[in-house]
């Protein structure tokens, strides 16, 4: 799922990609416009970018384009002033080397491991992982031979794909598979490389997120005003970290990273089910969503009519599972989970009651009514709880920040229970 924007937060620097050194490498396509986005984005949350532009680049954009988004000169020559030895510093220092667009021609390179222009020389001169963002005409994708070769790199464990999108290609060349992932995909990818190593690499994590939406009638539904925004950006974190994360979501119109496996549910009944399903396998899991204390005792078929149900309607309503409690009653021992608990009144009593009464690790306490926090919002200010520990007041935050934070508690966590 993409949001075809750039970059799905704000655009300062920040973990994972804060610090780290990325090789853009930009060869001969039409999609290398798009590259100039991906180098600034890359750039903004902090990134240090030395761009590499092969020949046939620079007939789609100019190195100069690159050089005032990255602030560091854009590099084309394997010969050059710049020293000998250029490629090996470039793969040496790189922490991921990026390729977008990567076409026809550089995948074979790359494949057979030729070192034949400075992009594929520091490639083969490092030992970075590699990002491919495949970009080329469906026909070209399509061949055999293409094929074979993005098939080698994909059983190479340093190279991680991405794409190619199905979509409008260039001008009169039709839809089809090779349209170049949006820039956004392909930064998290590479925060995912840069993020990835800790103890959340690998690990399976579990998120819900988003409203519950109860049927009152064939229409009609008992729902709550959360946005889904905390649930993706704690899927979105987890995954950056390198975990395999499982979303289960009430409807939200947020992206998730494609990596991100989305399961979409509508009832709070459907929620539980779902994630029951992969609690037994979660080293970790985190309890966001606002799931409906109640639903409608009965469903009507049709649509209520009101000439028929006159002037008073009541609906009687039962108490729905405690998701989160479910859960955690099934979870392995030294795995993780986090809830959430949005208070109006008392929040550090109200939230650690949830606490134990729940059996969660940590809780998350936000105030409702708050400016700048709660649902709808991008930003959230939280005190984290946990049991034995003196509670944790973070400043007002992006959500995206927030989650982050949740992450490192849980990396935290998962760290001691290996060593213990
Ligand atoms: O609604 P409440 O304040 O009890 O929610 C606290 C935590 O429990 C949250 O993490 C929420 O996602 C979870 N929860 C749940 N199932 C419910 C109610 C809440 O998983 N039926």
């Amino acid at each position: 799922m993409s949001s075809g924007g750039p970059v799905r937060d704000a655009r300062e620097p920040c973990a994972p990609w804060k610090g780290g050194r990325v090789v853009l490498g930009v060869c001969g396509g039409i999609a290398a416009y798009k590259s100039v986005q991906l180098a600034r984005d890359l750039t903004l949350l902090g990134a240090t970018v030395d761009v590499v532009l092969t020949g046939a680049a620079r007939n789609f954009v100019a190195p100069l384009s690159f050089e005032g988004v990255t602030g560091r000169g854009a590099l084309t020559e394997l010969f050059s002033v710049e020293g000998a030895a250029l490629h090996v510093s470039l793969g040496r220092e790189a922490d991921c080397v990026c390729i977008a667009p990567a076409t026809a021609d550089f995948i074979a390179r790359a494949a057979s491991g030729r070192a034949s222009d400075l992009l594929t020389t520091a490639v083969v001169a490092s030992g970075a992982p590699v990002v491919v963002a495949p970009a080329m005409n469906d026909a070209m994708f399509a061949h055999p031979r293409t094929q074979a070769n993005l098939a080698r790199l994909d059983a190479a464990p340093r190279y991680h794909r991405v794409g190619p999108a199905t979509g409008y290609l260039a001008a009169g060349e039709g839809s089809g598979p090779g349209r170049m992932t949006e820039p956004c995909e392909i930064v998290d990818a590479v925060g995912r490389v840069l993020g990835g190593g800790g103890e959340l690499s690998g690990a399976r994590v579990v998120v819900t997120g988003g409203p519950t939406r109860e049927p009152i009638d064939a229409v009609r539904y008992l729902g709550n005003r959360s946005s889904g925004k905390i649930g993706v950006a704690l899927a979105r974190a987890a995954w950056l970290r390198g975990a395999d994360v499982t979303l289960v979501t009430g409807p939200t119109t947020v992206p998730a990273p494609d990596g991100v496996e989305v399961v979409r549910v509508e009832t709070a009944c459907q929620m539980r089910d779902a994630v029951l399903a992969v609690a037994r396998e979660a080293d970790a899991a985190v309890f966001a969503a606002a799931v409906s204390d109640y639903r409608p005792r009965e469903v009507k078929s049709g649509k209520i009519k009101r000439r028929e149900a006159g002037n008073s309607l009541t609906v009687g309503l039962t108490a729905n599972p405690d998701i989160a409690a479910g859960a955690v009653a099934r979870m392995k021992a030294g795995s993780v989970s986090v809830g959430f608990a949005l208070e109006t009144s008392d929040l550090v009593a109200r939230a650690e009651a949830k606490l134990a009464a729940k059996g969660l690790d940590w809780i998350v306490g936000n105030r409702a009514g708050e400016d700048g926090a709660g649902f709808e919002t991008d930003t959230n200010r939280v005190t984290i709880l946990g049991r034995g520990v003196a509670p944790r007041e973070l400043p007002l935050m992006s959500k995206f920040g927030v989650a982050w934070k949740i992450m490192d508690i849980i990396e935290e966590r998962l760290g001691e229970g290996v060593e213990g």
